[in-house]
């Protein structure tokens, strides 16, 4: 079954109390998530990672669609010492929706 933004939107819900995305979002509790997709793991210069999320980047960590399916699905599974606070979505189905629409809204 291909991927459903719509169905993405709810699930987003539960990333929003920390992240935003968009035209002029900015970084809250978490960075904003504009250009997340290619974007080098822990590298927005106005935002104060964990030393394990900065240390990942700089081992090569890049966002697309393989590395953030892993990291919603269990964050501290992936990058032991991540501050992001959140369990991990725990349906492979939720993870394909967000990301078709995250990839929507985050500009590619
Ligand atoms: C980091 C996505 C839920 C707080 C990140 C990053 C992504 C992401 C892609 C890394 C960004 C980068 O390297 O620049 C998401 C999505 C969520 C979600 C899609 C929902 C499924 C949450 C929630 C919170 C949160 C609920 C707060 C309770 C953070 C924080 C970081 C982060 C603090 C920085 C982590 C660190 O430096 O170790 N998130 N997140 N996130 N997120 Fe989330």
């Amino acid at each position: 079954v291909a991927a459903d933004p719509e169905a993405g939107a709810k699930v987003y819900n539960k990333c929003k109390a920390c992240h935003a995305v968009g035209e002029g979002a900015k970084n809250r509790v978490g960075p904003h998530l504009n250009g997340v997709f290619g974007r080098t793991a822990g590298s927005l210069e106005d935002y104060k990672y964990s030393k394990a999320m900065r240390e990942a980047g700089e081992e090569g960590l890049v966002w697309d669609d393989a590395t953030l399916g892993e990291y919603l699905a269990g964050p501290r599974a992936i990058i032991k010492g991540t501050k992001m606070a959140f369990a991990g979505l725990k349906k492979e189905e939720d993870v394909a929706n967000l990301l078709a629409w995250l990839r929507r809204e985050s500009g590619g």
